[in-house]
């Protein structure tokens, strides 16, 4: 499951694990420390707290530049008893890469490396890295491959988009397929893994990789994983189940509707397009809702009057 900021949290990968079965490994929206100690926000920690993450194998992701706090959080981490960290060389955020940070450190072939040599000789745990494959130019990962190559990372995800074209076009499979045949690390393909025809082609096209790492496709299909596995999709009964936990939990945890309905909106501007009757008013409908109860009768109709599908 891939780290999503704002929405896959410990709530959500509780709630979808509970009913959707578990993925493999979730990887925890980035944690960005700031100043000298390990410095987390009250958000940041409980997200990663061990009782919030029971039975999930988790993986808490890292975004600095800096390797001092990037091994300071990696050992509070593995005092709460991680044994992962991943870094993220990804966020295409204007403030992020202003500051060289997420993908903005791909940018900085030399400091990377070093920065690189400085956290693998100053932790003892498995460290991956998740990473887009250039900021403007697809000739520059190349260079950033070899990088990688001298370290003796856990795995590398790979998102193959630039970061200037943040989420749009299609993800450039070929620079993809260019570490597949140069790089000796365990490899992970990420991105518009949305169908079980996607996954099915993925699988066709790059038999030597085992590992697909999942955002979107979950949070439009929560049923993904057992669309891809079984082939079938999961009742609309369960899905609805899991909609409740996630409700209810958001609920306790936040203070007032706002949030919770925020949080929801986000859930349904992915997941909406899969129940009938989504574009000719639902949509528009759940946008709009200002209160708790509201949100809570709209739900109640498309549950009772959407069928829920996906392509298979
Ligand atoms: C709302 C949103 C939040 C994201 N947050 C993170 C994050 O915290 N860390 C990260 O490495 N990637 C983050 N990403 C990128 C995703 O992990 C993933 O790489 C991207 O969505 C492409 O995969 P997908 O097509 O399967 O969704 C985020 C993407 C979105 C859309």
């Amino acid at each position: 499951m891939a780290p999503l900021e704002g929405i896959t949290g410990y709530i959500y990968r509780n709630a979808h694990s509970a009913y959707l079965g578990k993925l493999d490994k979730y990887f925890t929206p980035f944690l960005s420390p700031h100043g000298e100690k390990e410095n987390l926000t009250h958000r940041e920690r409980n997200d990663v707290a061990p009782e919030h993450n029971m039975g999930l194998n988790v993986v808490p992701q890292i975004l600095t530049n800096k390797s001092s706090q990037f091994i300071r959080v990696a050992k509070y981490l593995q005092d709460l008893g991680y044994k992962e960290v991943n870094l993220n060389l990804g966020c295409p955020s204007g403030t992020v890469v202003s500051k060289n940070k997420g993908s903005g450190f791909l940018a900085k072939p030399e400091e990377l490396q070093q920065f690189l040599t400085e956290i693998f000789d100053g932790l003892d745990m498995r460290i991956s890295i998740k990473t887009r494959i250039g900021m403007t130019d697809t000739s520059e990962f190349a260079e950033l491959l070899d990088i990688f190559e001298q370290f003796p990372l856990e795995e590398l995800i790979i998102h193959p988009r630039l970061r200037q074209e943040f989420y749009t076009g299609n993800p450039h499979r070929e620079v993809f397929h260019e570490a597949v045949v140069r790089s000796t690390k365990k490899l992970c393909y990420n991105g518009d893994l949305f169908l079980k025809e996607h996954l099915d082609t993925f699988a066709k096209e790059e038999p030597s990789v085992e590992q697909v790492m999942l955002g979107r496709g979950v949070l439009r299909n929560p049923g993904l994983l057992q669309l891809a596995q079984e082939g079938t999709m999961p009742d609309k009964a369960l899905i609805k189940e899991f909609h409740d936990r996630l409700y209810n939990d958001y609920r306790d945890a936040m203070p007032g509707d706002k949030p919770t309905l925020f949080k929801m909106k986000e859930l349904w501007f992915y997941m909406g397009t899969l129940f009938t009757g989504w574009d000719e008013g639902y949509a528009k409908q759940i946008r709009k809702c200002n209160r708790l109860s509201d949100y809570e009768q709209i739900v109640k109709q498309i549950f009772r009057d959407g069928e829920y599908t996906d392509k298979i």
